[in-house]
C-alpha cells in the first residue's frame, strides 16, 4: 500500500513563526511562536517581525519534529506560505523552506495564505461540527490583513465575490481597540470587555457600499469621532461605558458581516457558509451567524478556535493537497506582500 506522505507546514506571513507536521490530515504537532515584542507599538513592527521569524525559525522546526516523534528524513514534503504578508516575514520562511527542500532532496510547495485559511476546514478534527464542507461553499475571510467574501468551487478554484475597499475588519477592531487604550491584538480585547455589555447602547451608523464589497474605514472613524466628542464632554466616557461601547461596537461589526453573506448567498444560491481568519474565533460573530443559519437553514462550518487564527497547521493541509494533486513549486518563486488571485 502506498504510504501516506508527511508534510511539514511553515507559516511566518506575520507575527507567529507557526510550524506544523501533518500527515493523512491529522496534525501530527502544532508549534506556534508568537511575537509578544509588538504589544508595546500597538501593531506589528515589519522589521521586528521578520528579525524574529529569523531568530526562531530553526527551534519550531526542531520543536514540531520532535513533537510529531518523527525524524527529519521521513518528511515527504515542505509546504511554506508565499503570501500575502508581510515581505521580509515571507522571506525567512521562504529562504528556510527552500534550504530545507533542496538539503533533504524532497519536494517544495508554496501556499497561498488566504486559501491556506479556507483550507483548515480540512484539517481532520479542526471543524467544530467535525464535517467538512462540501463544496461549493462561500467563506467570509476576516483576519487582520483580509476581508474577503470566496465562492469556493474546489480545493484548487476560489473566486472573490467582494472585498474589503479600505480597511480590514481585523484592523478596525485592533485600532479601535487601540484608542481604547487596549495593546495589539485589540480584537479579543474588545471580544472580552464586551461581556456583560449592553450591544443596544450606542448605535453606529453602517457603511453604505454596494454589492459583496466592505468598507470599514467610515465605520471607524465614525466610532472614533462619537468617542471622541464624548471624552470632551466627560473625561470618563469610556471607564465609564467600556462594556456598552464594546459590546455595541462589535454587534454592528457582527451585522455588517452577516448583511454581505445573507446578499452573497442570494446571488449565488449556495446556503453553505464557512468562517475564517482571526476575528472568526469572535463569539458574537459566531453567535449572530449560527443563528441565522439555523434561521435560514443554511449551512455553517466554523473552526475550533485554535485554527482560525495563523498557524502551520493550515500552511502544512494546503500543501498536502497540493501535493497529491503534484502541484509542486520550483526553488525559484518568490514571495509576494499583496493578495494575488490563487
Ligand atoms: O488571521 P489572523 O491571525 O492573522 C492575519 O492573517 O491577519 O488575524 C489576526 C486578527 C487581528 O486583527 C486580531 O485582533 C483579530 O484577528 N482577532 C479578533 C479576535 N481574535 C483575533 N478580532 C475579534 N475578536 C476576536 N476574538
Ligand atoms: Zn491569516
Amino acid at each position: 500500500m502506498k504510504k501516506e506522505p508527511i508534510i511539514i507546514g511553515i507559516e511566518s506571513s506575520c507575527d507567529e513563526t507557526a510550524v506544523s507536521i501533518i500527515k493523512n490530515r491529522e496534525v501530527l504537532s502544532d508549534i506556534i511562536i508568537s511575537q509578544e515584542i509588538h504589544k508595546k507599538y500597538g501593531g506589528v513592527v515589519p522589521e521586528l517581525a521578520a528579525r524574529l521569524h529569523d531568530k526562531n525559525i530553526v527551534k519550531a522546526v526542531n520543536k514540531a519534529i520532535l513533537s510529531a516523534n518523527i525524524k527529519k528524513n521521513d518528511i515527504d514534503a515542505v509546504s511554506f506560505t508565499i503570501g500575502p504578508g508581510l515581505i521580509g516575514s515571507l522571506l525567512v520562511g521562504a529562504c528556510f523552506a527552500k534550504s530545507f527542500s533542496t538539503g533533504l532532496k524532497i519536494p517544495l510547495l508554496a501556499v497561498n495564505h488566504i486559501q491556506a485559511h479556507v483550507l483548515s476546514h480540512f484539517i481532520k478534527n479542526a471543524n467544530v461540527s467535525n464535517y467538512y464542507p462540501i463544496f461549493p461553499f462561500l467563506s467570509l475571510v476576516i483576519s487582520g490583513g483580509h476581508t474577503q467574501i470566496l465562492k469556493v468551487s474546489n480545493f484548487f478554484h476560489m473566486e472573490i465575490l467582494g472585498s474589503t475597499l479600505d480597511d480590514s475588519v481585523g484592523e478596525t477592531f485592533d485600532k479601535i481597540a487601540r484608542f481604547l487604550g487596549f495593546s495589539y491584538p485589540g480584537g479579543p480585547i474588545i471580544e472580552f470587555f464586551s461581556k456583560n455589555g449592553c450591544d443596544k447602547k450606542f448605535l453606529f451608523s453602517k457603511p453604505m457600499v454596494k454589492g459583496l464589497n466592505f468598507s470599514f474605514s467610515g465605520f471607524k472613524s465614525n466610532v472614533l469621532q462619537f468617542i471622541s466628542t464624548n471624552l470632551k464632554k466627560d473625561p470618563l466616557f469610556i471607564k465609564n461605558n467600556l462594556h456598552d461601547l464594546c459590546s455595541s461596537i462589535q454587534k454592528c461589526i457582527s451585522e455588517i458581516l452577516l448583511d454581505k453573506v445573507k446578499k452573497a448567498t442570494l446571488k449565488t444560491n449556495i446556503f453553505r457558509v464557512s468562517l475564517v481568519g482571526g476575528v472568526s474565533s469572535n463569539s458574537k460573530i459566531r453567535e449572530i451567524f449560527t443563528s441565522f443559519a439555523e434561521k435560514e437553514k443554511w449551512e455553517i462550518f466554523l473552526l475550533k478556535k485554535k485554527y482560525t487564527t495563523d498557524n502551520g497547521s493550515m500552511i502544512a493541509i494546503t500543501g498536502l493537497l497540493k501535493y497529491k494533486e503534484n502541484l509542486f513549486d520550483s526553488i525559484y518563486v518568490s514571495p509576494y506582500s499583496k493578495f494575488k488571485i490563487f
